[in-house]
């Protein structure tokens, strides 16, 4: 239980972590060679541990320590996933194609993961279909096997994050050229690009599509990660919501177009430098409609933490949700601290009233919990939220890092 004392303004310098959703693809990244794979600025966060267990089981070594992994191999792979890690974290589910690749063979639990909607995996296994793998389902596990993967064109109905990336992963081991029509192309998935590239593979990016020309053996190599862009925007939000100032250091500018542009229209004063941003509070905050969708549009993974500041602008918002059907968890506890939200079809109405009262509630997903964090930080009296674990999956050391802000925030046994 985290327990939440409103009122304090956050002010301050806050560094961002090494991106969470760069980390992930990246470690699974080393399944594809033998050759050691050093990653610098991996975040202390537990989907890092969930994805480091599954490597473990899968028969690599990792060290961890100090925000570098070396993952190391020293035999052969096991072509079956263990069903805890891959049930317990989605992006696991891309460790499939590498799999596949080294071993012929690859068996691999249906994931699970964050409570946001319905998150099938057609398109990963459309698209390794593409590239000649065999599909079979079989108690709850996908099973897959292939003599020999070959690259294909493969046109995605949706640019799917997950998708892009295991077909990258997949392409980096096929005979050939693998070009995925309509990708993704958040940066994290540039990153995974360019640690392919490290390892040997050729990734080239046009208008409508990646290629990635596949070599029989991959190398080693040392990545920097990415900074997490979600994380520091989720800081950016805490300041102006409480009415402070937060610098986010260590930062790309650019990935956080989208949320600056949102803040400026809200009321807030934004700068950017070249690696970091402040914002801070104008006059009185003023609704602002926003659509998520894929990168460089507004990220969904925002999304609940944009609407924690809504819920006290003044005016009438529209969040428009298109990434994830029904990403809404955040909504009834927002609601019981007094927001007054009403939802239909994708998208929720948000009417700004004066402040927000401390509450009861339980966050639903990792992205609620940071909303909610952040809606009791500016409510009136105290807030006790539940489902803190969600937290501890994507945000290193978040209360530390918002104490040190000046939040009152504890977490309570
Ligand atoms: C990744 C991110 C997550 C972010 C999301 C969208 C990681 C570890 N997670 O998730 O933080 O919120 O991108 O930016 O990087 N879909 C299908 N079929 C598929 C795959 C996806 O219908 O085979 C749908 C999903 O249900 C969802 C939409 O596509 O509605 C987007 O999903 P996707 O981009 O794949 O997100 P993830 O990779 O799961």
């Amino acid at each position: 239980m985290i327990r939440v004392e409103g009122g304090h303004p956050l002010r301050g310098r806050v560094r961002a972590a090494g991106a969470k959703n760069a980390a992930l693809p990246a470690l699974l990244a080393s399944l594809l060679t033998d050759q050691p794979v050093r990653l610098e600025r991996i975040p202390r966060i537990a989907d890092v541990e969930t994805t480091i267990d599954l490597i473990h089981a899968l028969g690599k070594r990792v060290d961890w320590k100090d925000g570098v992994a070396e993952v190391h191999g020293d035999g052969e792979l096991w072509a079956r996933a263990p069903r805890d890690p891959v049930q317990r974290m989605r992006a696991s589910f891309i460790a499939l194609g590498p799999l596949l690749a080294r071993c012929g063979e690859a068996w691999m639990p249906l994931p699970g993961g964050c409570a946001i909607g319905p998150r099938p995996v057609d398109l990963h296994l459309y698209g390794l279909s593409r590239l000649g793998a065999r599909i079979e389902f079989t108690d709850g596990l996908v099973y897959a096997r292939a003599r020999r993967l070959r690259g294909a064109t493969v046109w995605l109905d949706y640019p799917s994050v997950g998708a892009t990336e295991h077909l990258l992963l997949t392409g980096a081991l096929a005979e050939g050229t693998t070009t995925i029509i309509n990708p993704a192309r958040e940066p994290e998935v540039v990153d995974l690009g360019r640690l392919l590239e490290q390892m040997g593979a050729r990734v080239r990016w046009a208008a409508d599509r990646v290629s990635i020309e596949g070599q029989p053996e991959l190398g080693g190599a040392c990545h920097d990660l990415l900074p997490d862009r979600i994380e520091a925007g989720t800081y950016l939000i805490a300041g102006v919501l409480t009415g402070g100032e937060t610098t986010v250091t260590g930062v790309v500018p650019e990935h956080l177009q989208a949320l600056v542009e949102k803040l400026k229209d809200a009321g807030a004063s934004v700068e950017l430098g070249e690696q970091e941003i402040s914002a801070r509070r104008g006059e009185a905050l003023q609704a602002v409609d926003v659509t998520t969708w894929p990168y460089p549009g507004f990220p969904t993974d925002l999304q609940a933490p944009l609407m924690a500041l809504l819920c006290c602008a003044e005016g009438e918002s529209h969040v428009r949700e298109t990434v994830f059907a029904s990403r809404w968890g955040h909504v009834p506890p927002l609601q019981a601290m007094g927001a007054s939200i009403s939802i239909r079809d994708d998208t929720a109405t948000i009417r700004g009233v004066k402040k927000l009262h401390g509450a009861e509630v339980v966050a639903s997903d990792l992205r609620a919990g940071a909303a909610l964090v952040l809606a009791a930080l500016g409510a009136a009296g105290t807030t006790r939220i539940g489902g803190e674990e969600h937290l501890a999956r994507g945000y290193e050391s978040f209360l530390n890092k918002v104490t040190a802000l000046g939040a009152k925030a504890w977490e309570e046994t």
